[in-house]
Formats: structure tokens, C-alpha cells, sequence
């Protein structure tokens, strides 16, 4: 049997943040899930926070219609009819190209920026951990993620130039910790897609600028680049299903059980 490390600890909820598109939220978040599942054995359910939808499409494929979406959750405070099981496992509360229009819908709602810790509160004895897939803004949906999460992880991309805007994610979460949600806390930062082959790589001076802005302690396993992502993507599987052999599985894999121990050390 799969053994839970993450024990007798309540529900964890991780949200996967950075306002600049295409560093590898989505790819982080799902990789994180599957070996959370597929590794540890945890029970997680995943959340797509995203209209573009990603993260679902990543565990059901492009094809499959989503009618409930996180959308209809959030204004129900309900998680009833949403979750889909999906092959890998993982459970899913899934997206839809019509959550657009509920980043202006839900802000109409009271005290609407709990409302997704709301909703996930009611599932807290079914799973192990939930891991939060934001959009690339700070606005509506990554708000109420910070808001319900324990802790929140930067996925970014080994670029300098991807680091600058890094500050405005970090002020907000520090507004969150200080009115919204003082449990929340700052997981790390992983750099997504690097290149451990290239000369004069831009990755060992990225994570030296991570360093001054985060300190070492916030600086988690890297993800090196690996077509075996994007082939595990198009047939909608982890790569723990894919191939867990391949790098950017181990390395995924490195970078969970460093996020259980930050969690269970608490
Ligand atoms: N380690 C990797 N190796 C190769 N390709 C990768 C890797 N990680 C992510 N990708 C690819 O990079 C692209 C962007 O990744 P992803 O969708 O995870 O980013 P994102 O931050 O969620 O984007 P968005 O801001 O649009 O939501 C995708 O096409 C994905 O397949
Ligand atoms: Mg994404």
C-alpha cells in the first residue's frame, strides 16, 4: 500500500502563482498532484483557476465539455456535481473558457474573497492536499487562491528579465498574510524549464538573484527542460504516468518531497 506522508495533518491547499504567463504554473501544478497521488499516495484534488483552462485540459483532454466549472462552485460555495475523478487519479475541479466572466461576477459577491476557502472547507476531510493552479494576473481568482491557501509556490522561468515582476506577486501576498489570510506562507520558488546543457547559462545567475531577493532557504529543485512533458500534456497524462523515468519526473519528484517536508515540518 501507498504510504500518505502526509498523516494525520489536516487538509493542505498550495497555490502555484506568478502573474507572468507561460513559466510553467500549470505544468507545475499538475506534476506536483501526480507524484503527491501517484508517489505518496496522497488524496489531491486539483484546482483550475484558470479560463484558459490548462490544467484541465492537461487531465481530461481537449475534447471533453466541461458544463460545472470552478465558476459555478465559487458563487454555490459548493463542490456538489464539480469533481471530476480523473484517469490519473487525481480529482479535478475543472475550468471553462465561461469562468472569464466570473472574474467580474464574483467580486460582486460578500466578502468575496473567501469564498474559495469557503467552498474548499467543505471538502477538508476528503483529501490530503489541494493544489491551486492560478492565472497569470493578480487579480480576482489569484486572490481568493492566496486567501485559501497555506502556502503559495513561484514557478518561473530561467530568464532574468522574468524576475522582475515578481515583487508585485510578493506585495500582494504580504497584503493577504497581513488582512486576509495570516496562515499563509511563502513555499519557495522553482525554475521551471532550464537547460542544465547550455553554456553561460542564464540559470545559475537566476537562482543567484532568487537568492538575494528570497534567501537560499526559498530556493526548491529546478525543472530541466524535457519534451516528454509536452508529449505527457498531449495524451493528457502526468509525467509520472508518461514517463517516470524521465527528467523532469525526477526532478518533480524532488521538488514534492521537498514541499511534504516544508509542510509536515510545521
Ligand atoms: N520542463 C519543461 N520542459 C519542456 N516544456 C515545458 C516544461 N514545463 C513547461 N513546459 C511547456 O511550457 C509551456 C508553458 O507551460 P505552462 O502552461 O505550465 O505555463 P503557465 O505558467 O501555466 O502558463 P499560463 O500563464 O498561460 O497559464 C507549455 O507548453 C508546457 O508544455
Ligand atoms: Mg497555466
Amino acid at each position: 500500500m501507498k504510504h500518505n506522508l502526509n498523516g494525520q495533518l489536516p487538509m493542505q491547499v498550495l497555490a502555484v502563482a506568478n502573474n507572468k504567463g507561460g513559466v510553467g504554473k500549470t505544468t507545475t501544478a499538475v506534476s506536483l498532484g501526480g507524484a503527491l497521488h501517484q508517489l505518496h499516495g496522497a488524496r489531491v484534488l486539483m484546482v483550475d483557476l484558470d479560463p484558459q483552462a490548462n490544467l484541465t485540459q492537461n487531465l481530461i483532454g481537449r475534447s471533453t465539455e466541461v458544463e460545472q466549472h470552478v465558476g459555478h462552485a465559487i458563487i454555490d460555495k459548493s463542490l456538489d456535481g464539480i469533481i471530476l475523478e480523473t484517469e490519473s487519479g487525481l480529482h479535478l475541479v475543472p475550468s471553462a473558457i465561461g469562468l472569464a466572466q466570473y472574474e467580474s461576477l464574483i467580486p460582486q459577491q460578500k466578502m468575496w474573497r473567501y469564498r474559495l476557502a469557503q467552498t474548499l472547507a467543505t471538502v477538508a476531510s476528503d483529501y490530503d492536499y489541494v493544489v491551486l493552479d492560478c492565472p497569470p494576473t493578480l487579480q480576482t481568482f489569484t486572490v481568493m487562491a492566496l486567501v485559501a491557501a497555506d502556502a503559495y509556490l513561484i514557478a518561473t522561468e530561467p530568464e532574468l528579465f522574468a524576475l522582475s515582476g515578481l515583487s508585485t506577486l510578493t506585495e500582494l501576498a504580504d497584503g493577504v498574510v497581513e488582512g486576509l489570510n495570516s496562515k499563509l506562507r511563502f513555499a519557495g520558488v522553482t525554475v521551471t524549464r532550464y537547460n542544465p546543457k547550455q553554456k553561460n547559462s542564464t540559470h545559475s545567475i537566476v537562482m543567484q538573484a532568487l537568492a538575494m531577493q528570497y534567501g537560499e532557504e526559498a530556493l526548491l529543485p529546478s525543472i530541466r527542460r524535457d519534451s516528454a512533458i509536452v508529449k505527457s500534456q498531449g495524451q493528457a497524462q502526468t509525467i509520472f504516468q508518461y514517463d517516470p523515468q524521465s527528467n523532469a519526473a525526477q526532478d518533480y519528484a524532488a521538488l514534492t518531497t521537498s514541499l511534504i517536508t516544508s509542510f509536515t515540518a510545521r
